[in-house]
């Protein structure tokens, strides 16, 4: 009998062989020992590449090793990540809120399949993360583990154990694992892959605080970003960008590259309050320079080809995309419909757009297309011609105006 408030929950009796989605954090490393002792089972450790910068995965695969799994895998997931994850969430102008581009959201349904796959492999009956019962990321895993593996099992020992940040260290000296840096100080809670970075706790839960310094690890400073702004050229094709000034480039690496631009000039910093699935609101720090960049540049290029019915249907639709993908259900067939009419209205986005970063703002400043509705002869001031007629503007006019004019005299009859 499962006596769990979900179907996909472990008993502890049938728990032997755990894959562990393993960062090398503390978290997961304390965890990586618990689930030893509490269990009596093996672990298996998996840590996915994402493009977090700076990550030494041969040292995580060697910690996991050292701190007893029986295997410890690394998969770089880059590029599946950039063309299927975040590919489609520039076709969608994917943004929660008021500025968050849903890089955590992207990446926790492709880490959450890749356990399943691995697990399965390694002939594992259960897998363990390590989200909080207060967060987004226990949605998306658990429910893209219940939806793509219904026979296996979950834990999130952070739910459960109830040891606090003291607690872990403690574990941790106990048990021989070692500690990143000093162990004083809190650090943030970080998390982080090729399309941006969020951190969390500390002084950012004040709401009042503004953004100390030493949260930023990637952008700098828009103070102290050069006085000589640079324009990048940014070619798309369908939706998806190609290249970048000039040169044709795999996505993986035009991400990092226009990241790169960003982080120089200070571009990508949001300060944001969020409406979680799980009911809190919270605050985080986004440094996110790819995204700041490449997606206002997408939507330019989009509105440029598309027409006003287009434009205007669109962006309802990129909000619904948006939330499915942030709140956990990657795997709902709607996101897959959408999807479809992502692909179909970005087929004609093709095109270079310029823009123009200096300290901390991206701006678009050109745009080129073959598919842009636009003519510039008839864009220009007072001169007829071609398909447009000013002639005909006075009867269009009548016509237009012509229910806001009836409803107008009906409602003033004196
Ligand atoms: N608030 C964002 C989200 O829900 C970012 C979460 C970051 N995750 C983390 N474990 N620190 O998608």
């Amino acid at each position: 009998m499962n006596d769990q408030t979900a179907s996909y929950l472990a008993n502890p009796e049938d728990v032997h062989r755990v894959l562990l989605l393993y960062s090398g954090g503390l978290d997961t490393s304390v965890m990586l020992k618990w689930i030893q002792d509490q269990y009596r089972a093996e672990v298996v450790a998996l840590t996915v590449n994402l493009g977090q910068p700076g990550e030494d995965y041969e040292v995580v695969k060697g910690k996991a090793t050292a701190l007893g799994a029986v295997g410890a895998f690394v998969v770089d997931a880059r590029e599946e990540f950039a063309r299927e994850y975040i590919a489609p969430a520039i076709r969608a102008n994917a943004i929660y809120g008021l500025g968050y581009p849903l890089f955590t959201a992207l990446g926790r349904p492709l880490i959450a399949k890749l356990a399943v796959q691995y697990a399965r492999e390694n002939g594992c009956d259960t897998i363990a993360h390590g989200c909080t019962g207060k967060g987004n990321d226990q949605v998306r895993i658990e429910s893209t583990i219940a939806t793509l593996a219904p026979e296996l099992k979950v834990i999130a020992p952070v739910r459960s154990w109830k040891m606090g940040r003291d607690e872990e260290v403690a574990y941790a000296r106990e048990h021989g694992i070692p500690l990143k840096g000093g162990s004083e100080v809190a650090p943030y809670s970080i998390d982080d892959n090729l399309w941006g970075r969020s951190s969390e706790g500390r002084w950012i839960e004040e709401l009042g605080t503004a953004p100390q310094d030493d949260v930023f690890q990637l952008v700098t400073r828009p103070e102290e970003a050069p006085d000589q702004a640079e324009t990048l050229m940014i070619d798309f094709e369908s939706g998806v960008p190609v290249g970048l000034d000039g040169d044709r480039l795999e996505l993986v690496e035009l991400l990092e590259r226009v990241a790169a631009a960003g982080m120089r000039h200070g571009v990508g910093i949001v300060d944001h309050i969020e409406d979680r699935i799980v009911g809190l609101k919270v605050r985080d720090i986004y440094e996110v320079p790819a995204a700041a960049i490449l997606l206002p540049a997408h939507a330019e290029l989009e509105r440029l080809v598309g027409t006003i019915h287009q434009n205007q249907f669109k962006s309802m639709l990129d909000q619904r995309w948006a939330y499915l993908v942030y709140a956990g259900l990657w795997w709902e067939p709607l996101r897959t419909d959408l999807d479809a009419y992502m692909e179909a209205a970005n087929q004609y986005v093709t095109g270079r757009v310029g823009v123009k970063l200096f300290k901390g703002s991206a701006r678009v400043v050109t745009r080129e297309s073959p598919y842009a509705v636009y003519d510039a002869q008839l864009a220009t001031f007072s001169e007829s011609g071609g398909l447009f007629s000013q002639e005909a503007s006075p009867g269009f006019i009548e016509l237009w105006s012509l229910q806001s004019r009836m409803a107008w005299q009906v409602r003033n009859r004196a």
